[in-house]
């Protein structure tokens, strides 16, 4: 029998390979780790926006305070004057912040497409509805897909001047060095005059920035686990959730904040027909949550071939959102 598929199933199907060999990889390797680029399927949307509302996580409240009451001067530094352009928006999520620049814009009659850029699907959706309702003028077209890839498309849909954001410390999700070559891939990927506005988390007390990814009411530690509840469902996995502990560190000198899954017991896990076998007290390397010193972010925007054209960070100063322009 000749099955065929629907385009939509081999789309599902590859995302899926792509998934299991990303999971295996990461399950097979010492130490083991998992990329937290899958921790946002539907519910893992909705456990980061509870964790965006919580009053330890202080990163979401810094830079709202900046694109909500620094509007203008945002919009003066990375805005192109007289010159219609689309604004991309690397991991949008809920573009809670981003809104507020988005509404500013329309109200000034600037001429601009909104181009949010997800690999969640749902949350894509999410946005779509909300700024449909909120802001009706708005051009919007949502790129569902990793950053690279979405924007080749975004270049291929229009070659007016490109600026991106970047916010909400998603490059903090990197490690120094993979900082480095995100930036310089970035900086390849679109042209001179172009300019990015990346969120980056600043250094500071340490007990704060542990409280951050520590919360008492435990919800770090349900988005962190439901990867697991992921893996089981779409890949047929057999965690059981409750033979694993969060756990987080935060080195203030390398500014490495991290997040683990600890092993509580010498157990099996099955997925997809492979063995994984952990002993007591393993761990998965599940997320890191880089903080910046100012040099730092000047080394990296400058060793990727940007120009620094401005900053502008909250009242505490916990927080900078930095603009580069392409060479
Ligand atoms: C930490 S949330 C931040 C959302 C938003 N930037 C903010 O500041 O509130 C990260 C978002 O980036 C998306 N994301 C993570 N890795 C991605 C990738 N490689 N390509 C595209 N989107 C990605 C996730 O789905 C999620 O919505």
């Amino acid at each position: 029998m000749n099955l065929q598929l629907d385009p939509a199933s081999k789309i599902e199907n590859s995302h899926i390979d792509h998934f299991w060999s990303d999971i295996a990889e990461g399950l097979k390797s010492s130490p083991k780790h998992l990329s937290s680029k899958y921790f946002y399927d539907k519910t893992g949307d909705h456990l980061f926006q509870k964790i965006m509302a919580m009053p330890e996580y202080y990163l979401t409240k810094c830079e709202l305070d900046i694109f909500k009451n620094k509007t203008a001067a945002l919009a003066d530094l990375i805005i192109p004057e007289n010159e219609p352009f689309d604004l991309i928006e690397l991991g949008a999520g809920d573009a809670m912040k981003s809104t507020y620049l988005l509404k500013y814009l329309v109200e000034k009659n600037i001429d601009f497409t909104y181009m949010p850029i997800d690999i969640s699907g749902n949350i894509l959706s999410i946005l779509n509805e909300k700024l449909k309702s909120q802001l009706p003028a708005l051009e919007i077209v949502s790129l569902k897909g990793e950053y690279f890839e979405m924007l080749k498309k975004a270049a291929s849909l229009s070659s007016r001047r490109k600026v991106i954001l970047f916010l909400g410390s998603n490059i903090g999700n990197m490690n120094i060095e993979e900082a480095e070559h995100f930036c310089s891939d970035l900086n390849k990927h679109l042209n001179s005059g172009d300019i990015v506005l990346t969120g980056f988390d600043l250094k500071k007390n340490p007990h704060i920035i542990l409280n951050a990814y520590n919360d008492k009411a435990g919800i770090t530690a349900a988005f962190n686990l439901n990867l697991l509840t992921r893996i089981n469902r779409e890949l047929g996995g057999d965690f059981n959730l409750n033979q694993f502990e969060h756990y987080q560190t935060y080195d203030p000198v390398s500014g490495a904040c991290r997040s683990y899954l600890v092993s509580l017991t010498d157990q099996k896990v099955t997925v997809k027909n492979e063995i994984i076998s952990f002993v007591e007290n393993e761990l998965i390397d599940m997320e890191i949550s880089q903080k910046f010193s100012d040099e730092k972010i000047r080394e990296l925007g400058e060793g990727s071939g940007f120009n620094m054209i401005g900053e502008l960070k909250d009242s505490k100063k916990w927080f900078v959102d930095t603009a580069w322009q392409v060479k």
